[in-house]
């Protein structure tokens, strides 16, 4: 690996989250729609001894964290670096923070593990870093052709929900997948057809745990979402708006209602250069 390396670690947004079983081990199969965003964290790898610096608007929250996800992956690739994290999304949000910097870091590195899912379950998906179909309890990614352009908000009532707690609230762990076969999406409009279509299973618990994500998707809805819908096993809920101005009229709106909520108008990630 050639240092100093930069690396852009992608919000991940799961479209949809269907929960369709559950392993004797207790983790749960998923299928889900992951995308990935235009805001996101930042890695940085320099040369010296293994050590991870904190900067950013969120690096707080990971303060307390001796083993930190970064740390973990260079580790797992066996490698050496000065590591410092530009932490910009909410820690333990459902947008895959933790995993989409720890595949950074192994992309900084050039590692492709075996078996990236023991870093966390959304990390084989972030190592993609594009449109993918995640199945299984996440091993399983197919990577889809690149969508449609999205105008997005995502609203995060900076509240933290846990992510096992949220998986044991589930009622029922055996819902039905999305179709075996998936349109094309050809625009947008039909993209927000099929999604309505579809759920995230872990929305209802989650807002059983957490009652400020149903204000967050009204708050979505109120200033003209399309679709709103939870990501991951929470906090952050996305809108999909009809254009980019809507979508920066909404995330003022809501901002300007609730100062203490993370707010933020987003696109996709440009397509990465190599599969
Ligand atoms: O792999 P990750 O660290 O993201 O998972 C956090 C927790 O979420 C797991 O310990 C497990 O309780 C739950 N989980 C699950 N099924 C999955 C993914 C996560 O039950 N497919």
């Amino acid at each position: 690996m050639t240092l100093p390396r930069r690396e852009f670690a992608p919000a991940k947004l799961n479209l949809t989250l269907h929960v369709t079983g559950q392993r004797a081990d207790g983790y749960h199969l998923l299928d889900s729609l992951v995308v990935f965003l235009d805001v996101g964290d930042v890695v940085t790898l320099q040369d010296g001894p293994l050590s991870l610096s904190l900067t950013g608007p969120f690096a707080a929250g990971l303060a307390d964290d001796p083993d930190n996800l970064c740390l973990r992956a260079a580790r797992l690739a066996g490698a050496q670096a000065a590591i410092t994290l530009e932490k910009n999304l909410p820690v333990a949000s459902g947008i895959g923070g933790g995993s989409a910097d720890a595949a950074a870091v192994l992309r900084a590195i050039g590692c492709q593990p075996d078996r990236p899912e023991i870093l966390g379950a959304d990390v084989p998906v972030c190592l993609a870093s594009r449109p993918s179909r995640m199945q299984s309890t996440g091993e399983i990614v197919v990577p889809l052709p690149q969508l449609p352009p999205l105008h997005l908000v995502l609203v995060n009532p900076l509240k933290a929900v846990s992510t096992p707690a949220v998986f044991r609230a589930l009622t029922n762990r055996n819902n039905p997948p999305m179709p075996d076969s998936l349109p094309d999406f050809a625009d947008a409009a039909q993209l927000t057809d099929f999604l309505r279509a579809c759920r995230n299973d872990l929305q209802a618990p989650a807002i059983a745990l957490m009652p400020e994500i149903a204000d967050c998707l009204a708050a979505l809805d109120d200033a003209g979402a399309d679709l709103s819908r939870m990501s991951g096993s929470g906090a952050t809920c996305f809108g999909l708006f009809a254009s980019a101005e809507l979508a920066r009229q909404a995330r003022e709106r809501i901002a300007q209602a609730h100062p203490g909520w993370w707010v933020t108008a987003s696109g996709l990630a440009p397509a990465p250069a190599t599969p």
